[in-house]
């Protein structure tokens, strides 16, 4: 991600349909959004990536090594306009860099209880489902489950290559 990345990354995080399973939900002004970043960007514990398809930006993912340099927390959400098919090959794409790239041991996940999209999508990209964390997350209404998800090196590459034998 790069600074001119800046507005178009602000206008996907604060559309309703990806702001509400945030865990903050409050409308981000461009101001919090530079700070933030200048404050991410210098951390090298902190990859803030774009998901391009044919040159065009339609996705955001963020892995953080914050426990160790090969265990890792993820964040993510596609473009509200982007295609069906989208969130499957930015997850594909974002473990490739992982594990590859970072060469981290494992990546961490979390959704809320009612994300059933994200929950999904971590099941279909192999992520064990972990843990529930129950009544975890206050959103100024109502307290909601977290669940926890987990993808370990060598999972990733063995369910990886029985993809590709299947599809071969
Ligand atoms: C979480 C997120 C990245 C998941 O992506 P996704 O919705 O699975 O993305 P896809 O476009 O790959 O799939 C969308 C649906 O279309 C289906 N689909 C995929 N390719 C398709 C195609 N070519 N034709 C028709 N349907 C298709 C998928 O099976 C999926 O169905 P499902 O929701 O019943 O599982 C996305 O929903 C998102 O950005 N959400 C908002 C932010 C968010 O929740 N972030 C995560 C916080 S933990």
């Amino acid at each position: 991600m790069e600074e001119t990345d800046l507005e178009r990354v602000l206008q996907w995080r604060n559309h309703p349909d990806v702001r509400r399973y945030m865990y903050t939900t409050h409308e981000i002004s461009l101001e919090e959004h530079k700070s933030w970043f200048a404050r991410t960007r210098s951390n090298p514990s902190i990859s803030l990536l774009i998901f391009e398809q044919c040159g065009e930006p339609c996705g955001f993912v963020s892995i953080v090594r914050s426990r160790s340099r090969k265990i890792a927390d993820w964040g993510f959400y596609t473009a509200p306009d982007a295609p069906k098919g989208t969130g499957r090959k930015l997850g594909q794409c974002a473990l490739e860099y992982g594990f590859n790239e970072l060469a981290l041991h494992k990546l961490c996940g979390q959704a809320l209880g009612f994300n059933e999209s994200s929950i999904n999508f971590h099941k279909a990209l192999w992520f064990t489902e972990e843990g529930r964390l129950r009544e975890q997350h206050f959103d100024g209404i109502a307290y909601h489950d977290v669940v926890c998800f987990g993808l370990l090196a060598n999972e990733w590459q063995s369910f990886r290559k029985d993809e590709k034998g299947q599809t071969q």
